[in-house]
């Protein structure tokens, strides 16, 4: 991915984190994710009364996209932080649960991008913040 696929996959999730529903933990993310076929799909963390049924903002990008048929991710880009701040303070990092579900449709290639804003960034491949996985490969 070159330096400006990685800032608009930014500039996607930071758009994604406006729809944030986090009215019990106040905590903001969005994520966006980019297909093979070129498409970008968005997702925010919605939040729910019994507070584990939420879903993170990581998952929600994802199943709109394998939804819509696009099940090869090539990248995914996530920002968070407290919802009224007004700079992100930290990298939003994927929580193991949507470390695993990304992994089923990224592969170890995959990029996972973590910004606080579009020039501060770290950009990994999954195998490094997902080592060891477990994949389909693990139960042939
Ligand atoms: N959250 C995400 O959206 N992604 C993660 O990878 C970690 C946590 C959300 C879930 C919850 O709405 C809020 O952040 C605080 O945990």
């Amino acid at each position: 991915m070159n330096e400006e696929d990685i800032q608009n996959l930014i500039l996607n999730a930071f758009e994604g984190r406006t729809k944030s529903y986090c009215p019990y933990s106040g905590y903001a993310v969005g994520a966006a994710i980019l297909t093979s076929s070129g498409e970008i799909y968005r997702g925010c963390n919605v939040e729910n009364s019994s507070y584990g049924a939420t879903i993170c903002a990581e998952r929600c990008a994802a199943l709109k996209a394998v939804s819509e048929g696009d099940k090869e991710f090539k990248a995914i880009a996530i920002v968070g932080g407290l919802k009224d701040a007004k700079e992100l303070s930290d990298y939003a990092y994927p929580c193991g649960i949507c470390r695993q579900f990304i992994s089923e449709f990224g592969g170890s290639d995959m990029t996972v991008i973590v910004a606080r804003s579009i020039d501060d960034k770290k950009v990994y491949k999954l195998s490094e913040l997902l080592p060891e996985a477990f994949t389909s490969d693990s139960i042939r």
